[in-house]
């Protein structure tokens, strides 16, 4: 009997994941948005390659990207303009291979022991080709 996931290791109970604030590669106009990485651990735990994921307040797209550096496809609901617009072209960046994200397995800063500096990379896109900002945008539709 297995006493664990086959599909992998269970980061752990509590996930430390740094917020989305002023230095963050990820950082946009949207004073709540969600770190990639955060949704990415539920993409890859939830859903499978080519499924659909839903946001239903999907802000500045964050679930969008994620889905999309997976090779998952994103609809989402949004009221504000301006926000789907930054998703929009956050959504195609992540599809072409350059949106700057946080890597998921970058260990949380800490100033007494340092890191060696990395620079920040766009995360390559899915060799599954599933992932085309033509499939995924327009079901980024504004939501009144
Ligand atoms: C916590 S933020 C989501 C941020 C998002 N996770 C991201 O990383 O960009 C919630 C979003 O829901 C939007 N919202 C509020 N009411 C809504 C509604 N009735 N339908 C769709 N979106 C709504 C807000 O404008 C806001 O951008």
């Amino acid at each position: 009997m297995l006493s664990c996931n086959p599909a992998g290791k269970n980061p752990g109970d509590v996930w430390v994941i740094p917020n989305v604030k002023s230095n963050h590669v990820e950082k946009t106009s949207h004073p709540c948005q969600f770190p990639v990485e955060l949704v990415e651990r539920l993409v890859l735990s939830l859903t499978e390659k080519g499924d659909w994921v839903l946001d239903p307040f999907i802000g500045v797209g964050s679930t969008a990207a994620a889905a999309v550096l997976r090779g998952r496809k994103c609809a989402g609901a949004e009221t504000v303009q301006e926000y789907i617009e930054i998703a929009r072209k956050r959504v195609k960046k992540a599809a072409a291979g350059t949106l700057l994200t946080r890597p998921m397995d970058r260990p949380v800063y800490d100033p007494k022991n340092p890191p060696s500096k990395k620079k920040d990379t766009a995360f390559p896109p899915c060799p599954c080709g599933s992932s085309s900002s033509t499939m995924n945008v327009p079901a980024l539709a504004p939501h009144h």
